[in-house]
């Protein structure tokens, strides 16, 4: 029983404007908002002072590791990491061990699921096995309630499989997402394919090797009249392809990363491979595409692609480490400082953008209004913080930004009215 909670003080910006307002919480519903309500007797109350209180943050993409890579980052921690950084809800990425690509192993993440910090929805392997060739059991995981499938970490390289994908996926009423990258255009790179890359004399991946499969899926979208999410697109070239494809009529979404619109390849200069993500990091006039994509509406979504890998594999000489940064407890601070964007525009990136795009919009990122589930986050605007990565929350600790000082910080997450992060700190 969580009882009455009152979040006061604060300035709520949600879909439908901002205003000053307290919110009060009865059994994890909005029960009542407005100005100045004096809180019921035994309430508990939680200051929102100099904050914005916001529906909680909700993001399509991140690793969560579990089942079999728990040495990286559970559904526990990741989720706990989730929740610090203001997100009631994350997708998690399929690309576990053994993958998620039928209804049994959906189950196991749906139990695990029960106990976490944040709502975790699975995404369902779009192929068996992640493998590119055969169908994977799409209607059984849709049965449970997956809504998003991708075989993220690679793309679906074969067009006649992705064309059957699509025209399942659109009668089962779900979406695909996909990993655009043409693995032989990318095969041995490890950076982005541009001056960087030959100084340093790592092997590069070109920006087509992105662009080549956004295009054949742009294609393959008109051919079938499926709808369909393009995860963590990093290029100029890409964010041209979905502005005109959305000119065009066609029913797309796409999001971006946040390393993508505030790191170059010009990072990897250190041969840190903590600077190493696939998609790679671009060049400064993607980063200003990518901004542009996101300030426009091309971009639909800010999406972490939060990659835990342990420390000892990122330690690895640039060459041979795996992919991947965190991202979970960062993005909202270096979205509100780098994008430059109204803070209405950037919690719509965050929230109920991507809160639409991963069905969710009934439980998460909605309207701050009575009757709806107490999902929300408090956002201390003038937070000065700095990452320090064995502070973080996560299993892991290869975040791109170690010692990097941010603005705007998370004080409160509730999930259905618990309040799961108080004054910055996990409650469990
Ligand atoms: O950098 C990445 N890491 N990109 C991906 O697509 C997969 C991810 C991972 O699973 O580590």
């Amino acid at each position: 029983m969580i009882g009455e909670l009152l979040v006061q003080g604060g300035t709520v910006v949600d879909p439908t404007g901002t205003r000053r307002a307290d919110i009060l919480v009865v059994d994890g519903v909005v029960a009542a908002v407005g100005e100045a309500i004096s809180a019921p007797a035994g309430a508990r109350v939680l200051d929102a002072g100099g904050c914005l209180v916001a529906p909680g943050l909700v993001d399509l993409h991140a690793h969560l590791r579990q089942p079999g890579m728990e040495e990286a980052e559970t559904l526990e921690s990741g989720s706990r990491a989730a929740a610090l950084g203001g997100y009631t809800a994350v997708v998690a990425m399929p690309n576990t061990d053994p993958p998620v690509d039928c209804a049994s192993v959906v189950r196991d993440v749906l139990e695990l699921a029960a106990t976490a910090c944040c709502d975790v929805h699975p995404a369902g392997a779009i192929t068996q096995g992640r493998a590119g060739t055969r169908l994977a059991p799409m209607a059984e995981m849709a049965a449970l309630g997956v809504r998003l499938f991708t075989d993220d970490g690679a793309g679906v390289q074969d067009s006649g499989v992705m064309r059957r994908a699509l025209e399942y996926a659109s009668g089962l009423g779900v979406t695909l997402a996909q990993h655009c990258e043409d693995a032989g255009l990318a095969a041995g790179a490890h950076l982005h394919e541009g001056a960087w890359s030959s100084w340093l004399g790592i092997p590069g991946m070109p920006a087509e090797a992105e662009e080549l499969m956004l295009a054949r899926d742009l294609a393959l979208c008109r051919l079938t009249g499926a709808a369909m999410h393009f995860l963590h697109l990093s290029t100029a070239g890409s964010v041209a392809l979905v502005r005109s494809a959305k000119a065009g009529g066609l029913r797309v979404t796409a999001e971006a990363a946040p390393h993508h619109f505030t790191l170059t390849a010009a990072c990897a200069a250190s041969y840190d491979s903590v600077f190493k993500v696939n998609p790679p990091l671009r060049d400064d006039a993607d980063v200003q595409a990518v901004k542009a994509g996101l300030g426009d509406g091309t971009l639909d979504a800010i999406a972490t692609d939060h990659a835990p890998h342990p420390q000892e594999a990122k330690e690895a000489p640039f060459d041979q480490a795996p992919p991947g940064m965190l991202g979970l407890e960062t993005a909202l601070s270096l979205a509100l400082a780098e994008l430059q964007l109204p803070v209405e525009e950037v919690l719509a990136l965050l929230s109920w953008g991507p809160a639409a795009i991963a069905g969710l919009e009934h439980e998460h990122g909605g309207p701050l209004t009575e009757g709806r589930p107490a999902n929300a986050c408090v956002i201390d605007p003038s937070a000065s913080w700095v990452v320090e990565p064995e502070r973080l929350a996560s299993r892991s600790r290869n975040t791109p930004y170690a010692g990097r000082r941010l603005t705007g910080r998370v004080r409160h997450t509730l999930l259905r009215g618990e309040p799961v992060v108080v004054d910055g700190e996990a409650q469990r």
